[in-house]
């Protein structure tokens, strides 16, 4: 009687200092049923396109990619360990750590040639071009007073344009979103060289497009907006409802890279990628300070999610996170190099028989609570929701030459990968643990300089 007492009073704290605690508006029947925009003919034609281009997108043989991407990463770190280019930020040292920063850091003419950075992507993501062969499209007014004939020089105006865009920043700016920004497909929004901050408004809608890529944007204090007219492309404007809170929301789309973000406090997800949204890679992020940081398919009847192959690598899961990173139903997740050091509930959840590959990841398990003379333990990376064992026992969830510090495991389940697709993983087996230090050691934004390897 006491234990349940006291379990039932760390979870009303918890509930209290979390107060979306297992609620993602987007997991609810209310959401399905009132709050899910009843899509006008415009819509219905966008959703069509968007259905082709996300099972074209689809890999029907995942392994294959997320093995090319693990060699990559060894060839890297076994063949060029030798050459130090991990110094500590004096002008003019490239500061690259992972095969994906390798791709352009070292340039120190970046900054005029910032679409070399739409080839550096991998994992499944990989196809992503962004904005690449259109023309730079430079923000330089802040403001977002405009929904449906937003003000040339805003990001509104910028990302609703036809045709592929690189979206750069005049200066550094504080954007505060008055509803969501709804995208169009073949965008880069790029925040290299100046600090972006898209902050205490709402966020990034990524619906029924492809190629996108967002990189170098700091986004936080997101928060639920009531809608109303909004312009979602050069030529059409409706009405929308509620939007989430989430961070940024990817609903239907597919060729996705998120690439040094830094979130937090977002009032739904961080990052949501749901309704058959593939070929996503979400790297070198930083993420703190929030409750449910990613959800990977939201209801447990949208068996089109079977199409999700999402790639996690080299982010930094930080400070001050609870669950949900991510909790993902039906899709292929691969995890590669993330470092895991803080969460209270657990790391990587899900249901509805997702596959899980957590390969070289630095778990670091939190300290076990007491309340009252209750220990709770949450040392547990994995957590499979609402489900038997009997049932999940099947799905397969295999972690790979992952780190386990301070008592965090891993629970496998489903078949063993006999035939490896993973080449040349014995080089990254050694010190998988002080890798993933090196390898996520400049998560989130980066403080380039123009003219100067970042
Ligand atoms: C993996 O790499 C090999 C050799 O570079 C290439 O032939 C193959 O197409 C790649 N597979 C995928 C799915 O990218
Ligand atoms: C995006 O770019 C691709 C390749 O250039 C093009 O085929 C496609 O039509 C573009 N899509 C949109 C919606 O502009
Ligand atoms: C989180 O965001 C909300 C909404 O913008 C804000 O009211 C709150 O103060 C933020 N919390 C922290 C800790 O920054």
């Amino acid at each position: 009687m006491e234990r349940s007492l006291n379990i039932f009073l760390f979870l009303l704290c918890l509930a209290i200092m979390t107060p979306t605690l297992n609620a993602n508006i987007l997991e609810s029947d209310e959401y399905w049923k009132e709050e899910r925009p009843e899509f006008d003919s415009y819509w219905q034609e966008r959703a069509k396109v968007a259905k082709q281009d996300n099972h074209a997108a689809y890999f029907p043989d995942p392994y294959a990619v997320s093995g090319n991407f693990t060699a990559s990463i060894s060839e890297i770190i076994a063949g060029k360990s030798t050459r130090r280019n991990l110094g500590g930020g004096k002008g003019g040292e490239c500061l690259a750590t992972n095969p994906i920063d390798r791709c352009w850091r070292c340039d120190p003419n970046w900054a005029n040639n910032r679409q070399k950075l739409a080839d550096c992507v991998q994992g499944f993501g990989r196809n992503t071009r962004g904005g690449k062969g259109g023309p730079i499209y430079v923000v330089t007014d802040p403001s977002d007073n405009e929904l449906l004939n937003p003000k040339v020089g805003t990001l509104r105006h910028a990302v609703t344009r036809n045709g592929p865009l690189w979206i750069t920043f005049a200066r550094s700016m504080l954007i505060t979103l008055q509803q969501e920004l709804i995208m169009t497909s073949n965008k880069t929004i790029d925040g290299r060289g100046v600090d972006v901050y898209i902050a205490n408004g709402a966020g990034f809608t990524i619906q029924f497009i492809k190629n996108v890529i967002i990189h170098g944007i700091k986004i936080y204090n997101i928060q639920v907006r009531e809608g109303g007219m909004i312009i979602d492309s050069e030529s059409h404007y409706g009405i929308r409802t509620r939007s989430d809170g989430d961070g940024i929301s990817i609903f239907g789309s597919s060729n996705i890279w998120i690439d040094h973000v830094s979130m937090r406090n977002c009032s739904d997800g961080l990052i949501d990628a749901i309704m058959g949204s593939t070929a996503i890679t979400i790297s070198n992020g930083h993420f703190t300070d929030h409750n449910e940081v990613m959800l990977f398919g939201a209801s447990d009847s949208y068996s089109d999610d079977k199409i999700m192959q999402i790639t996690l690598a080299f982010n930094h899961f930080g400070k001050r996170l609870v669950q949900r990173m991510p909790r993902a139903r039906f899709g292929f997740v691969h995890c590669v190099n993330n470092a895991y050091t803080h969460w209270e509930m657990y790391a990587i959840g899900g249901s509805m028989n997702p596959t899980i590959i957590s390969e070289g990841n630095r778990f670091i398990g939190p300290e076990n609570k007491f309340v009252g003379k209750d220990q709770i333990n949450a040392k547990e990376v994995t957590k499979r929701e609402y489900t038997e064992e009997k049932v999940w026992t099947s799905w397969q969830w295999r972690s790979i030459n992952d780190e386990f510090l301070n008592g965090a495991f891993f629970v496998n389940s489903g078949p063993e990968l006999k035939n490896r697709p993973f080449s040349r993983k014995d080089m990254i087996t050694a010190k998988p643990g002080s890798y993933v230090g090196r390898l996520t050691r400049y998560s989130g934004i980066l403080g380039c300089r123009v003219g100067q390897p970042c």
